[in-house]
């Protein structure tokens, strides 16, 4: 039942200030300034001994990693980061006892991330999951985790996943961060920041239409490239997942950071670019990337917090703390990739050659 929408993609995009609110349910803790997560089984000395996090998943679920990683290391300050779980089971990767694992999948059936999960328990690492499907293989394999209650996803491309996902990431950072060196006074500004999310949410998706006529704009693109900076760099990762999938646009993501180690060479009029630039500590640098680009002659659409100058476009997202930033940039380009694909008549729940859930090899 599509309540309304044109396809489950529309409808999921627009059941995210909703799940996000499910994921909070019933985990914050006010009076520790923290939150409950009592499915992980990792009791608080056992957090303390974490050395290092390593977060694998594949596609969308890893770019959401790449996020958690982010939110990890700058909350809990334990060195962390993402890899696709297709690649770690392939290079003999040296199994540690101090490092958490964290396998993320919305279905909890991605082969490749269940066979991870697999060897690192044969080698007897401690794995957590980050999964929606409850019950699902990644869940029972795992020795705890949490879910991320989005709801059913039909789409075969993720979005409310994918946002519910990075939220647990925050969780989980606030969670390990709290047991360690993090303030009460962050631990409070972090959940203060995650209690705005759902209405920051539903006033991005009230700019639908400003962001359909974008869309129309940019259809006739041969291809896109995205660029954003530490923050916002797994934005725009997923953003330009998103849109190749559903739209058959091809597009790049790029580290803003590396344009001029090389990809400044692609920009002319044809190529536009979307910049992700949040209002953070990076905001002049990420201004500086977007006037080599106008310099260039580049079409650019920013997401930003307020307006932009060398933008032509500019979608301005509401602001929360800098580290939950990322968890809304990323909300209006699903949007364009939908109407994108809308406008060039694409098959938006179902793309060609791609399947919900990839369980073999
Ligand atoms: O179910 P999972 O989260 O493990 O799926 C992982 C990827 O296959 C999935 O995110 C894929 O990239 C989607 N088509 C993204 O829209």
């Amino acid at each position: 039942d599509m309540g309304g929408h044109d396809t489950y993609m529309h409808k999921e995009i627009h059941e995210q200030a909703e799940a996000v609110d499910r994921v909070l349910r019933g985990r914050i803790d006010d009076r520790f300034s923290t939150v409950r997560l009592g499915g992980l089984n990792l009791d608080a000395r056992e957090a303390r001994q974490i050395r290092r996090v390593k977060i694998l998943g594949c596609g969308t679920s890893y770019h959401a990693g790449m996020i958690g990683a982010q939110m990890i290391e700058e909350l809990a300050r334990i060195p962390a980061d993402a890899e696709p779980a297709s690649e770690f089971r392939y290079r003999n990767a040296v199994v540690d006892p101090d490092t958490l694992y964290v396998a993320v999948s919305q279905s909890g059936e991605t082969y490749d991330v269940l066979a991870a999960v697999q060897e690192l328990k044969r080698k007897g690492a401690r794995v957590l999951g980050v999964v929606n499907v409850v019950g699902s293989a990644i869940a029972r394999e795992a020795d705890g985790g949490m879910y991320v209650h989005a709801g059913p996803e039909v789409c075969v491309v993720s979005t409310k996943c994918f946002t519910n996902t990075t939220v647990a990431f925050a969780l989980l950072a606030l969670h390990l961060g709290r047991t360690r060196d993090l303030s009460v006074s962050d631990g409070k500004r972090i959940i203060e920041g995650l209690r705005r999310l759902p209405g920051q949410i539903a006033e991005i998706l009230e700019q639908e239409e400003e962001i359909r006529k974008l869309a129309l704009q940019y259809a006739e693109a041969r291809s896109m490239l995205f660029i954003g900076r530490v923050r916002g760099y797994p934005v725009a990762r997923e953003a330009s997942l998103k849109l190749k999938e559903v739209s058959y646009i091809h597009a790049e993501a790029y580290p803003a950071s590396e344009l001029k180690h090389g990809p400044l060479a692609l920009i002319e009029p044809a190529l536009p670019t979307v910049a992700i630039v949040p209002d953070d500590e990076l905001l002049e640098k990420n201004r500086a990337a977007l006037e080599e680009i106008k310099a260039r002659s580049g079409p650019i659409m920013a997401v930003a917090h307020r307006e932009q100058e060398k933008a032509d476009h500019t979608i301005v997202v509401p602001k929360n703390e800098n580290e939950l930033d990322p968890i809304l940039m990323g909300i209006p380009l699903q949007l364009l990739a939908y109407h994108t694909a809308l406008a060039l008549g694409r098959d938006i729940d179902k793309p060609r050659n791609l399947a919900k859930s990839v369980t073999v090899e």
